[in-house]
């Protein structure tokens, strides 16, 4: 069986709203943590949970909360993370718009734990209609006494605000999103600073994903050790996955970390198989960003064991012949898929989504978008592979944020693995040159 943290109650209808949510046992982690827990013992659940960061970097939840700054007089902050734009990731968007009080509730629970008075949902402004849904739902929590003064009668005060975002990837990048949330143009800013020491406003602050928060709920309410019980090793707990590409069943899964890769493609309760039957090709296990595997390293190590959906599994092998959990934006690709079309197109949208701050980013997502758009109009050469592989080189590392190794590792797994496929596609278009001439 199958245990659900987040996604438990999603087929229940009416559970959108506040009455069927509360009646389903929602907001008791709040309850719990308030009357019975002090701020510090909610932190300590968190870190014996083993949580961590469901963003992308994978980063333990309870350490970042530790390491806020506590100076006296100065307010904190909590700011969810709810930009979402990469490419194959919309777990988040899912989440808000079926359960959106469980967002909502964690923020509370949270924000209590972190001493934050004030918090922010920065949400991709093309969800417009998610906005819609937060506020409703914070509205709902204010009048049911969940937010505002003297919540409980415990003398804690908190407002919870929804701001849309920029319109922009980048902003989904902690420090760009909050320039973005201070008003200013969302570039990423150096760290350090980093913003448990100076965030919003220039004040502590925690950035989390929307999974990570909502994450609280549960380990709040069942205590972090039962938490930590799900999964294997530091791959603790479930994990949404926005599973898409040639499967018969795309769609949001929440999984228990540990699931083997094989068995959430092929198994009918995940992703049921390659559509029309066809061969795996490659996949991209955590949005766009991070490196493709061929079928043979997906499935299974180069030290041949079997693949796990952990963070740990996956990024065996290290770059040679690893990849990354990320954001569990599960892109599957089948026998028929094109390794260089569907790099150009993730290369047009790392360039356009460039802010353009470093050189090496502005500059090389732009050469990598003209050369790989240059291989698929038929007018590659073979240095152009090279090229590619050098432009790749020079971005990854260079950069203030990790937008530049993001539009850096996927050209580099490609051309690791799939290395062939580009010297096809150079040396069709040479013969059709040659023919034309
Ligand atoms: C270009 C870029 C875009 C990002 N977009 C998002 C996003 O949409 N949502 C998100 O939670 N994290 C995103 N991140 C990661 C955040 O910077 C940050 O690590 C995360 O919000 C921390 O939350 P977590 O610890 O709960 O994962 C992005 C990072 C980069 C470099």
């Amino acid at each position: 069986m199958v245990r659900k943290l987040l996604l438990a109650n999603d087929h229940i209808p009416g559970i959108q709203g506040y009455e069927v949510y509360r009646k389903n046992g929602g907001y008791k982690s709040v309850e719990k943590a308030m009357k019975t827990m002090t701020p510090e013992a909610v932190v300590e659940e968190v870190k014996k949970s083993g949580l961590r960061g469901r963003g992308g970097a994978g980063f333990p939840t309870g350490m970042k909360w530790s390491f806020l700054a506590k100076p006296e007089g100065v307010p904190r902050y909590l700011v969810c993370n709810a930009d979402e734009s990469e490419p194959g990731t919309f777990k988040d968007r899912y989440l808000m718009s079926r359960i959106p009080h469980i967002l909502i509730e964690g923020m509370i629970t949270s924000s209590f734990a972190l001493g934050a008075n004030t918090s922010y949902i920065y949400v991709r402004g093309e969800y417009y209609y998610i906005i819609r849904i937060l506020e409703k739902a914070i509205q709902e929590a204010y009048a049911a006494g969940w937010l505002g003064k003297n919540i409980l009668g415990t003398g804690y005060n908190l407002d919870l605000y929804v701001q849309p975002g920029g319109g922009a990837y980048i902003c989904g990048e902690e420090t760009a999103l909050l320039e973005s949330l201070e008003g200013k143009r969302g570039n990423p800013r150096i760290k350090p600073p980093f913003p448990a020491v100076k965030g919003v406003w220039g004040c502590p602050t925690v950035v989390n994903n929307v999974e990570t928060i909502a994450a609280v709920v549960p380990i709040v309410n069942d205590g972090g050790e039962e938490y930590a019980k799900i999964g294997i090793g530091r791959s603790t707990g479930t994990k949404l996955i926005s599973a898409s590409g040639h499967i018969n069943k795309p769609g949001v899964y929440e999984i228990e970390l540990g699931v083997p890769v094989e068995e959430f493609i092929y198994s009918e309760q995940y992703c049921g198989g390659i559509l029309n039957n066809r061969k795996l090709k490659a996949v991209v296990a955590g949005g766009s960003s991070v490196p493709i595997l061929p079928a043979d390293l997906i499935l299974k190590t180069a030290a041949g064991e079997n693949r796990l959906m952990t963070y740990e599994s996956l990024a065996e092998g290290g770059f040679a012949s690893g990849t990354m959990l990320g954001s569990g934006g599960f892109i599957v690709m089948d026998e028929s898929t094109s390794i260089v079309k569907n790099l150009w197109n993730f290369a047009r949208f790392y360039h356009h989504e460039s802010c353009g701050q470093c050189s090496p980013c502005r500059e090389g997502t732009g050469w990598m978008e003209k050369i790989l758009h240059k291989m698929v109009h038929g007018h590659g050469e073979t240095k152009d592979i090279e090229l590619l592989w050098d432009l790749q080189r020079k971005i990854e590392g260079n950069t203030i944020c990790p937008l530049g190794d993001a539009a850096a590792w996927p050209v580099a797994s490609a051309i690791r693995h799939f290395r062939q496929e580009f010297e096809e596609c150079v040396m069709e278009e040479k013969i059709k040159n040659s023919i034309q001439f």
